[in-house]
């Protein structure tokens, strides 16, 4: 069941559209006019907006741009007796999921509807998930390397510059990129993250661009991109440098016009998004080898943030593992711990070939299995050197 507004000045056709969403189970309100319907989604939620294009008052697309620059988190399916061609594009490009034709037929109408909602649930849901727990870490570190860094995404954050982090496994690309999106001013808009490494090449399009119905065998149905669940907000390309190179070529495209077409679709998407990159390879290497292309390199990097490797900045080593113990002895309500003496000097002389993400893993097991308030050197290198 979902809230649908019905903005159109045709009584006849309010009532139709009316008739087949209730018996859908949905809650429907009409709107005669504009401005009636601005004033209406200003006081009341609802997830989707059935707009005609001509109104008494005002141009429908000029309402449809209205309802999305103040961030209404609603869908837009416009409506129209004398449809265009042109106008179905330009209230696409603005943002519309769909354009249908008046009067609608009950099974296209029924199907836009349910796609349509589909895509609020998947943002909202997107949202939620988010807010619940976005980030388990605070950034943690007092080094001159980390003091740059968080330096810099606090002057980056508020703008939509495109950051590319680079940094070892486990290094805290993911909490800067994070970091980055909750200081912006997309913080209340989607967060959306794609792992390229994690995709195989053949589906990686589809799920960056969306695909529409039937465009290849098991498209079942037409499904949203990430770029398009990411509109109006922040996009973490995660291990970029293993995307495909003709999903690379169509992420450049996107990047200079703002703008998209799902796979096997010819119509043409605009999408409002701050992309945000990361990658634990040698950039250079990757360019050089034809893995990662250079133009899209350039287009990403443009506030660039290296995290270095942990052994690089030791003086966060103590900082960290008290951070991580303290967190984790609350967590499994175990009391206070600490390492002796000689498990610290032992820690600080260890490479740390998994960075932050490894010392963490460690401070856990040891929390959990150590019952002594100390932990010492030998309790410490049987977890630590299986
Ligand atoms: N400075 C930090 N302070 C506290 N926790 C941190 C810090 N850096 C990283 N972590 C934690 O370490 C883990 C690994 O961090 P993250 O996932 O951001 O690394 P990554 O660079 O994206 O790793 P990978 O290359 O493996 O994807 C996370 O649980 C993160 O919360
Ligand atoms: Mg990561």
């Amino acid at each position: 069941m979902a809230r649908i507004l019905i903005v159109d000045d045709e009584e006849n056709i309010i009532s139709t559209i009316t008739h087949i969403l209730q018996d859908e189970g949905h809650v429907v309100f009409p709107a005669l006019n504009g401005a009636d319907a601005l004033n209406f989604l200003t006081k009341n939620e609802v997830e989707l907006v059935i707009l005609d294009v001509w109104l008494p008052d005002m141009n429908g697309l000029d309402l449809l741009e209205k309802i999305r620059s103040t961030g209404i988190e609603a869908s837009v399916i416009m409506i129209s007796g004398h449809g265009s061609i042109d106008i179905a594009v330009r209230s696409t490009r603005m943002g519309a999921f769909d354009f249908i034709e008046k009067p609608p037929s009950l099974d296209r109408l029924i199907t836009s509807v349910n796609n349509a909602l589909e895509q609020v649930r998947l943002r909202k849901e997107n949202i939620k998930l988010k807010k619940m727990s976005f980030v388990d870490d605070e950034m943690i570190g007092l080094s001159p390397a980390m003091q740059e860094i968080k330096g810099v995404i606090k002057r980056a954050a508020k703008t939509n510059a495109r950051v590319f982090i680079t940094g070892g496994n486990g290094t805290g690309k993911e909490l800067v990129a994070k970091a980055i999106f909750q200081l912006s001013n997309r913080s209340d808009k989607p967060f959306v993250k794609v792992n390229c490494a994690a995709i195989p090449g053949e589906l990686i399009e589809s799920e960056l661009f969306g695909h529409e119905k039937g465009s290849f065998t098991g498209a079942l149905n037409r499904r949203m991109g990430k770029f398009e669940l990411a509109d109006t907000g922040t996009l973490f390309l995660d291990e970029i440098c293993d995307m495909s190179l003709a999903a690379q070529a169509k992420v450049l495209r996107v990047l200079q016009e703002q703008e998209l077409e799902r796979v096997g679709g010819n119509e043409t998407v605009s999408v409002d998004v701050r992309v945000i990159a990361a990658t634990n390879v040698d950039v250079a290497k990757a360019i050089e080898e034809g893995k990662f292309r250079e133009d899209l390199y350039y287009r990403l990097n443009v506030i660039p943030v290296h995290v270095p490797r942990l052994s690089e900045r030791s003086s966060d080593l103590e900082l960290l593992v008290g951070y991580f113990l303290k967190k984790f002895s609350e967590e499994h309500g175990t009391g206070e711990k600490k390492l002796s003496k000689e498990s610290m000097d032992f820690l600080k002389k260890y490479p740390w070939p998994g960075n932050v993400r490894e010392l963490k893993n460690i401070m856990e097991r040891v929390v959990i299995m150590v019952p002594d308030e100390v932990i010492e050197l030998s309790e410490l290198k049987k977890k630590h050197e299986p």
